[in-house]
């Protein structure tokens, strides 16, 4: 097996991004979303996972809002993340979170928020978002959105409403 490169996306990735969304959601929304988000300036970190030159993985975060007076812009959603069928459950979702992670960091953002599988994040330390005091707009079932704290400083654990960029409503 080859092995895989995360890499920042290119213009050249842009229409094997929509596939691999596609084909790992079976539908174009999510393609759609990550089309809306980079032509509103919405996208805070896009990466492709690469392998023998042929992109199989993507995985975006981007900016969301907190409703609080305190909130100073550090906070980004993880999603859509997308692995093609054939290549899914060999380790490329977990290496395209981790270094998403990674690029978070470095980029300063103290809080990533995720609308997803229960049992798929908590590996990477997300935890219920509601236990750091982060609610979603979107009425969910309070466990499929989680959040993980980048920072260890107390004073950037700020707590509230959590608004997705206005992309995401567009249908
Ligand atoms: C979810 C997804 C990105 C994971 O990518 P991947 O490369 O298969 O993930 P990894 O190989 O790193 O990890 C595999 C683990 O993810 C788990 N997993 C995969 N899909 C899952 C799902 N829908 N719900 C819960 N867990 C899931 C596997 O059971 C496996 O768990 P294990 O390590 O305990 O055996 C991929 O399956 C995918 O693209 N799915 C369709 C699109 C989607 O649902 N995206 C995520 C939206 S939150």
């Amino acid at each position: 097996m080859m092995p895989v490169t995360v890499r920042s996306e290119t213009e050249a990735d842009y229409e094997a991004i929509w596939q691999v969304n596609e084909l790992a959601f079976g539908r174009t929304a999510e393609a759609k979303l990550v089309t809306r988000l980079r032509e509103q300036g919405a996208v805070a970190i896009s990466l492709v996972a690469e392998q023998d030159d042929t992109i199989v993985g993507h995985i975006l975060f981007s900016p969301v809002q907190i409703e609080n007076p305190r909130y100073r812009g550090t906070a980004v959603a993880l999603g859509p993340l997308a692995v093609t069928p054939p290549r899914q459950k060999q380790g490329i979702g977990s290496a395209l979170v981790k270094t998403g992670l990674h690029h978070c960091i470095s980029q300063g953002f103290h809080t990533v928020v995720v609308l997803g599988h229960p049992t798929y994040y908590p590996r990477f330390g997300f935890q219920p978002a509601h236990q750091l005091g982060l609610h979603c707009e979107y009425n969910v079932p309070p466990e499929i959105f989680m959040a993980l704290s980048l920072s260890p400083n107390p004073q950037t654990k700020i707590s509230g409403l959590v608004r997705y960029h206005p992309a995401f409503q567009a249908t």
